[in-house]
């Protein structure tokens, strides 16, 4: 898609990477990074966070957006997700219904780019769009 043709996926996907170490998954050892890029420019990064009280954990995903918004930020263009068990990207991994929402409250679905990457060069993305179709959003609210 021509939007999001200058969009450097290696930059954004390495700094997912560099974080993941950081991720705290005591229980599921399946370690999961986010870093998501925002209107500005700026690249925020955020990791799992999981809890005793299993409930109470919490995405990379969103985490790397609570970090944005917290920095001022009000729209995201494209996150990169990487994350696998044992922290090895063995796979693609995909964003849970759950954060998939949190993305849609800050960004028109056409125009957020979702990648999911296993290393720099191995990744795929859709549009949010892809992901969460017919979605319900701010304007619904009206
Ligand atoms: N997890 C994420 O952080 N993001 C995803 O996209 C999928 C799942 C986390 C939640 C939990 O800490 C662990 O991965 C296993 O579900």
């Amino acid at each position: 898609m021509a939007l999001f043709d200058g969009l450097d996926r290696s930059e954004l996907i390495c700094k997912a990477l560099s974080v993941q170490k950081h991720s705290y998954a005591p229980y599921s050892q399946f370690h999961v990074a986010a870093a998501v890029l925002c209107d500005s420019g700026k690249i925020y990064t955020g990791v799992n966070m999981e809890n005793a009280s299993f409930p109470a954990g919490t995405c990379a995903e969103r985490n790397a957006i609570a970090h944005a918004i917290a920095e001022g930020e009000k729209k995201i263009r494209a996150i990169a997700i990487t994350g696998g068990k044992n922290g090895d990207n063995h796979t693609y991994c995909s964003p849970c219904g759950i954060c998939r929402q949190v993305m849609r409250e800050f960004g028109d679905p056409d125009q957020v780019l979702v990648i999911m990457a296993k290393n720099p060069e191995d990744y795929v993305e859709r549009t949010l769009e892809e992901l969460l179709p017919c979605s319900f959003g701010p304007e619904d609210l009206g």
